[in-house]
């Protein structure tokens, strides 16, 4: 079994920049095959057509319970709070975590209309009220959203997929109120257990974390170094990381001064 411990805490300005950016720790090489493939696996048309092979996929109990995690740093008996998803796809993480947060209003985010399309159908299906899950279409790139106005931006297997992840971290730390928090679970750049994932005996869970590791090769994976110090460059502090799912994926959390 693989060891998975390079978790981290650290508090802003505490981490050196030079010390942490080495070796693996950039964005792969664009080599032609890259370029091609971010284009073809990227763009809003697949995330639109594939809308439903993702939402098959991805409907499993244990991508469900990391993505409810996504909330765990909420502390206990919050009245109600509004959560920002980014990338929200068809609604997935965002009712996962609504499902164990009542209290927790979500804004599903994202700029696939027909994401957001699934995710209001699944909305009804759970027997939610309008109000508990909103659709907003856009880029995450230009919130519309007023400075200090939302709680908690998750965002689950979006960050990886972004030219420019640290202009979206920028627009969360802005729209974020000061004390709230930014949760974020990416997929991870260290070795994976192979043997877990098989011996969790989920074909939806089998395919959802293969495909998540070809479509972090073509776009990007993150160390804990990287994500901390994304995370403390944009300004948060309190920043925490923790692999998870098998070596697979990496929580990054953190906190607006
Ligand atoms: C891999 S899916 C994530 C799905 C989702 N988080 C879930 O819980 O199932 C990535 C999503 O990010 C969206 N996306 C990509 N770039 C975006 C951007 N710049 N602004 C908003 N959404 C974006 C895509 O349309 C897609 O739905």
């Amino acid at each position: 079994m693989t060891n998975f411990t390079d978790n981290a805490q650290t508090d802003g300005g505490q981490i050196d920049g030079d010390q942490i950016d080495g070796g693996q720790d950039v964005d792969p090489v664009p080599t032609p095959w890259r370029v091609l493939g971010r284009q073809l696996l990227a763009n809003e048309l697949i995330f639109d057509f594939g809308s439903w092979a993702y939402a098959w996929m991805t409907g499993n109990p244990i991508w469900h319970a990391n993505s409810a995690r996504l909330l765990e740093s909420v502390p206990p008996g919050q009245e109600s709070f509004q959560v920002l998803n980014l990338g929200a796809g068809p609604g997935n993480s965002a009712l996962a975590m609504g499902k164990q947060h009542p209290e927790a209003n979500l804004i599903a985010f994202d700029l696939a209309q027909q994401m957001l399309a699934l995710a209001v159908e699944r909305r009804a299906a759970s027997g939610w009220p309008l109000a508990r899950l909103t659709p907003v279409l856009g880029d995450a790139l230009y919130l519309p959203f007023a400075d200090a106005s939302i709680d908690m931006v998750t965002g689950h297997s979006f960050l990886y997929l972004l030219p420019d992840y640290q202009g979206v971290l920028r627009e969360a730390c802005r729209v974020l109120r000061p004390g709230g928090q930014v949760a974020f679970l990416e997929p991870h750049i260290g070795p994976v257990d192979w043997a877990w994932l098989w011996q969790q005996a989920s074909l939806p869970l089998l395919t959802s974390l293969s495909l998540w590791r070809v479509y972090s090769w073509f776009h990007r994976r993150f160390s804990a170094q990287r994500l901390q110090k994304a995370l403390v460059h944009t300004g948060f502090h309190n920043v925490r990381t923790e692999v998870t799912l098998g070596g697979f994926g990496i929580f990054g959390r953190g906190q607006k001064r």
